[in-house]
């Protein structure tokens, strides 16, 4: 069972801390490098990073965990379907998404946020991995969306 109790008062307590962390510091991948490993550290997720929206795919930006997949199309992955869909997207078994990437057979559960520029546009997303099934809900949902409103309001 995800932890959801124990989450949501670790979410809110990092919000505050990451928003203070990003103010005063204009570079981007500095700052999303940050979040990332207070995210990896608050909660030991397997792999926590951003893809970036540049050209035609999505690029590899900061993270935390094991080397993964440098670029991926908008067709393919979990990291693909949030970007094309522009909604938050929770997959419970990696194993049963189709197309899903496996950077490693170690991911077993997925959530993947779209992060959104001033005009609307997905600018990128931010992939969590678990190496637990089912190990995402709505409360890492609304956790890690106000995480990315934070990111939104430094792009
Ligand atoms: N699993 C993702 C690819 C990125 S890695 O997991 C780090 C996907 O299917 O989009």
């Amino acid at each position: 069972m995800p932890k959801t109790a124990d989450r949501k008062v670790i979410y809110d307590e990092i919000a505050p801390q990451i928003k203070a962390l990003v103010e005063g510091e204009t570079d981007l991948v500095a700052n999303l490098a940050n979040i990332t490993a207070v995210l990896r550290e608050a909660f030991g997720f397997f792999w926590v990073g951003f893809y970036l929206k540049k050209e035609n795919q999505l690029v590899l930006s900061a993270f935390q965990g094991s080397i993964a997949c440098t670029r991926i199309d908008f067709d393919r992955g979990v990291c693909g379907y949030c970007y094309t869909t522009k909604q938050t997207v929770i997959v419970p078994n990696v194993d049963e998404f189709p197309n899903h990437i496996a950077c490693s057979s170690a991911s077993k559960s997925e959530i993947v946020l779209p992060i959104f520029d001033k005009s609307g546009n997905v600018f990128g997303v931010l992939d969590v991995d678990s190496d637990e099934l089912d190990d995402f809900g709505k409360t890492d949902t609304e956790g890690l969306e106000k995480i990315v409103k934070i990111v939104e309001g430094i792009i």
